[in-house]
């Protein structure tokens, strides 16, 4: 998070003196693998409250969105003090920069209205990070290949709008999806607006229920846009990649030039190195039950359903039911 926040729930990056501890993540991360290289997702928030209100890019007065610019690149530069090996600019989600892309923007100034202005800030914090950081240190984007609401934005625009970051210089581009407020169902009493509650939210993390490699299409359509104006920025697929063979034929099809996997690393962080030894056979597969992802909505510790109470590492493959369609409870219909 780039803004500051009173949220114990949120990683801050958006002061000086959280800088020496970020560096103990890397840090630490390195000296768990030094092949590792760990980048930093820098993002702006809107605001929600538990009143049910939540600000939208509407919202910002003009002279606001300069600090919306200088806020990220205060984070990047902090992000580059801490050792981080890459920065990616969150552009994707429910979150700030994503919503000035999407169709559902309302603004009637120059940041709002046609997608030449709705990725204007987007290309202002891009551009300014860039500044701060220098060609040779890599900055990538996350995108939403589709916002997956009735008022959102689809592949004709997240194709154009990919292309303009390939020509900004981005160094990827990552495709995710979903995740909008605009079809949130209304909120429990006493919690705030939830993005994961509606069909879009549903849409980020794939439930069991959609199929594996839910969003390889949307990858694979701005990968050949990217590629057909000219640029060769190399694409991340996401989204219910569970396998290391569905892993290979996504990149083996030229889907794609790069994978990217949440759940089924915190379901087992081993994954790719079991992957690599050809032990694929050894890793315990994330169910895309979402028991983490409603444990982040809640706001409480995220953990996976398939490791044991208190447990610190993965469990034994072999000791882990696989949780198949047919083993699924009779009342759950597919
Ligand atoms: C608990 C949780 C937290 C997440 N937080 C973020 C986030 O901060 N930024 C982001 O771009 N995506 C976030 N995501 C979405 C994932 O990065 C990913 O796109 C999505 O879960 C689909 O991929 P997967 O099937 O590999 O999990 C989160 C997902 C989960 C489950």
């Amino acid at each position: 998070m780039v803004l500051p926040s009173r949220s114990s729930f949120n990683l801050r990056i958006s002061d000086d003196s959280l800088t020496d501890g970020l560096k103990g993540l890397v840090d630490a991360v390195r000296s768990a693998n030094p092949e590792t290289k760990i980048g930093i997702q820098i993002m702006h928030f809107l605001k929600i409250a538990r009143s049910g209100w939540r600000q939208k890019v509407e919202d910002f007065k003009p002279e606001e969105l300069p600090v919306i610019v200088a806020q990220h690149v205060q984070a990047a530069r902090r992000a580059v003090a801490a050792g981080f090996d890459f920065i990616e600019v969150h552009m994707a989600h429910a979150y700030t920069l994503a919503s000035f892309i999407s169709r559902s923007n309302g603004r009637t100034d120059e940041y709002g209205g046609k997608l030449g202005n709705r990725m204007r800030l987007p290309a202002q914090v891009f551009e300014a990070v860039r500044a701060e950081v220098g060609d040779d240190y890599p900055v990538g984007i996350r995108i939403n290949g589709e916002d997956f609401t009735a008022s959102g934005s689809t592949l004709l625009q997240s194709t154009r709008v990919a292309q303009r970051f390939a020509r900004l210089g981005v160094d990827y581009i990552s495709v995710s999806a979903g995740s909008r407020f605009e079809d949130a169902a209304p909120p429990q009493p006493n919690m705030p607006p939830d993005p994961m509650s509606g069909y879009s939210g549903h849409r980020m993390s794939p439930w069991w229920w959609f199929p594996d490699m839910t969003h390889v299409h949307l990858a694979q359509a701005i990968r050949e846009q990217v590629r057909r104006s000219g640029f060769n920025v190399p694409v991340v697929a996401a989204g219910k990649i569970r396998t290391p063979h569905e892993a290979e034929q996504i990149l083996a099809q030229g889907k794609a030039d790069l994978i990217g996997l949440c759940r089924p690393l915190l379901c087992d962080p081993d994954w790719p190195i079991k992957a690599r030894a050809e032990k694929s056979r050894e890793i315990v597969h994330c169910t895309s039950c979402n028991w983490c992802l409603e444990a982040d909505s809640r706001y409480e510790k995220v953990t996976c359903s398939r490791w044991p109470e208190g447990a610190v590492v993965a469990p034994d493959p072999f000791a882990a039911a696989i949780a198949r369609p047919s083993e699924l409870p009779a009342d759950v219909s597919l």
